[in-house]
This record gives C-alpha cells, structure tokens and sequence, in this order.
C-alpha cells in the first residue's frame, strides 16, 4: 500500500499553551487534525466558563488565514469549581469535558484536586448532563513509586470515582501500562482511554539507558517495554474506547533541558507519520483511521469529519525544531526514519 486516506483526524488530549508558544505550535496540529481537545492547564488555568470562552478566542485568533481547526474547549476542575458553571459552559456547546488534575501530579497542576469528595457534586451533576471527565490518572503521593502511580490510580482513585457516580463518562488519559489497558478494556461504554504516540514508541530505557534523554521525559513516564507493547495491542485492536490524544505538549528547550527539567513530549507535527509506521509496523494499517477519526467523536457524541487526510508513502518533509519567540522546541525524535508523510 503506498497511500492511505482516512477520515480527518482528531487529536483528544492537545497542550496549546497561549501567546508565543501557541502562535508557534497551533499551526503544526491544524495542518492535520480538525478538532482538537484543548488541555486548560495555563498559568492561571483555565477554570471557569468564562475564562475556557476567553482561550477559545484567543485560540482561533493565532490561526493562520486559510486554516481551519475546531478547539474543543475543557475546564480545569478545582475543588472551588462552580457545578451551575460548568453545566452552562456545556449546555452552551463550549466546553466538551472537564479536566482532573491530581493536585502536584504533573505540569501546572498545582490548582487540582487533593480530596476527590470535594468535586463530587460537580460530577454527580457531569454524570446527569452527560459531560466527560478527562482524568491525569497518577497518584501524587511521595512514597509510591513513580513508576506505580497509574495502577494505584486507577484502584485507589478511579475505580471508587466510577462506583460512587455511576454513569458518568471518564476519559483515562495518556495510558502508560497494561494495567491500565486490562481495566479499559474490562469496562462498560462510559470509559474511553487516549493513547499517545510517544508512549506507543519509547519504553523507559529510551529515557534512561545510555546517558539521560529530557526530551524523552514526559508524564506519566513512560514504561516498561511490556507496557509499550499492551498500549501497542490496544491502539492498534480496533476497539472503539482506544483513540488517538497525543498529548503534544511544548516547551522550550531551555525549559526541558535544566537540572529540573520540565516533562513533555511535542509530537503534533509527526504524529501522523509516526503512527502510519506503527500501524504498518503492526500489520494494522486498516486500523489507522478508527484511532485517530472515529473512536473519539463516537466517545464524544460528535460526527466523524468529512473531510479526509491522505498519507502516502515517501520520507516527510519535518522539521527538527520549531522556533518560537521564546525559543526552539524540539519536535519528538521517533529514533526511526520515517517513510509516510502527510500529503
Ligand atoms: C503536560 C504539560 O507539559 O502540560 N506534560 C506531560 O508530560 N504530558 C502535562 C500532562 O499532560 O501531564
Ligand atoms: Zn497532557
């Protein structure tokens, strides 16, 4: 097969940041993907309805002419979120989920949540409008292993959460390992799980054997090789809770490269490439286009775009870095050359 066309694809889980970095990087995610779930984790975050209404603008103001891209705004829930707000955010078509942070979990997730019965009338009332709640699934607490927070997670944290409101709709974001596929995958339809392409690349070693890679550093971090390859078996299974959330998420060099180094992976200009050679890898081509296009909307009650994107197999024109006016960032090195590009 030398080309393939698939349904336009989505991206479930987008950092955008805001002024220089967005006007930056926003155009790498619009060249591919129509829609876009727009993480509200800013400085201050984005909590309230109007504030996720101020992004949005914000957003579409740093599109380049001629490009069209949907952001598909979320609220950064704290334990002061307004339940009457939230709900007139969603019933005004704004906003398409909430977020939950753990509070310390990962990047600016200081405003989040330390006691999850604060936040449950906002997700009783989530549970009966039918709004989604997209959650960092890690523990923060400093005597579990980095490596172990997800599985704790989803025993100590998610799976009572989902008990205690049952019905409502809860996305596990960026799932990093098997633990976390088998209790997706044990679910009814109200779980939907996002993969990233990094974590569908790299397994920890990339991150730690042979001299320290930060731009490998993401959270959660990734994995054992065991784990690749369950979120691997999943992305690539056709089962329709599994869809694409990238996770790009920017920042400078200078801010990924200091003793305290920040944790992201910006994948948003290859990720397409990079997944039409997994899929391929994996003998799952035809599986390409339900992860990236049409397992998402069906999660979210939205229509699959009716445009399409074609890739076609020759080595891609990508760029190693993008510059921003707060300096470059570098684009995830897959460590593979890449031979599908975005036509
Ligand atoms: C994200 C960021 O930089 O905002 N970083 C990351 O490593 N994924 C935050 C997040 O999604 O955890
Ligand atoms: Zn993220």
């Amino acid at each position: 097969m030398t080309t393939l066309t698939i349904a336009r694809p989505d991206d479930w889980h987008l950092h955008l940041r805001d002024g220089a970095m967005m006007r930056a990087v926003l155009p790498w995610t619009a060249r591919d993907f129509a829609r876009a779930i727009i993480m509200p984790n800013l400085v201050p975050p984005v909590v309230t309805g109007a504030q996720a209404a101020a992004y949005r603008d914000r957003i579409l103001s740093a599109l380049p002419d001629g490009m069209a891209f949907e952001p598909l705004m979320t609220l950064y829930l704290t334990e002061d979120t307004d339940a009457d707000d939230v709900a007139a955010a969603h019933e005004s078509g704004l906003v398409k989920a909430v977020k939950l942070y753990p509070a310390g979990a990962t990047t600016n997730s200081a405003s989040g949540v330390t006691n999850f019965d604060t936040v449950r009338p906002v997700l009783d009332r989530m549970a009966d409008i039918g709004l989604p709640l997209c959650v960092h699934g890690e523990v923060t607490d400093h005597d579990i292993d980095i490596f172990d927070r997800e599985a704790v997670f989803i025993d100590r944290i998610l799976d009572p959460i989902r008990r205690t409101t049952p019905g409502l709709r809860v996305v596990m974001e960026h799932i990093t390992t098997s633990d976390a596929v088998d209790y997706a995958s044990a679910q009814d339809d109200t779980l939907g799980a996002t993969i990233t392409t990094h974590h569908l690349v790299i397994n920890r070693n990339h991150i730690l054997a042979g001299g320290i890679k930060p731009h490998y550093y993401c959270l959660p971090v990734a994995k054992r090789e065991e784990h690749r390859l369950a979120l691997r078996k999943a992305a690539t299974s056709g089962e329709k809770r599994f869809f694409l959330g990238t996770d790009s998420a920017p920042h400078t060099d200078a801010n990924k490269l200091l003793p305290c180094g920040c944790a992201g992976c910006f994948t948003a200009p290859n990720t397409l490439p990079i997944l039409a050679q997994v899929f391929e890898e994996d003998g799952a081509l035809d599986k390409l286009e339900g992860f990236t296009s049409k397992n998402g909307p069906a999660f979210y009650g939205l229509p699959v775009n009716a445009d399409t994107l074609t890739l076609t197999k020759s080595a891609p024109d990508l760029p190693s870095h993008v510059d921003t006016d707060d300096g470059p960032v570098t684009v995830f090195d897959p460590g593979f050359d890449l031979h599908w590009r975005v036509t």
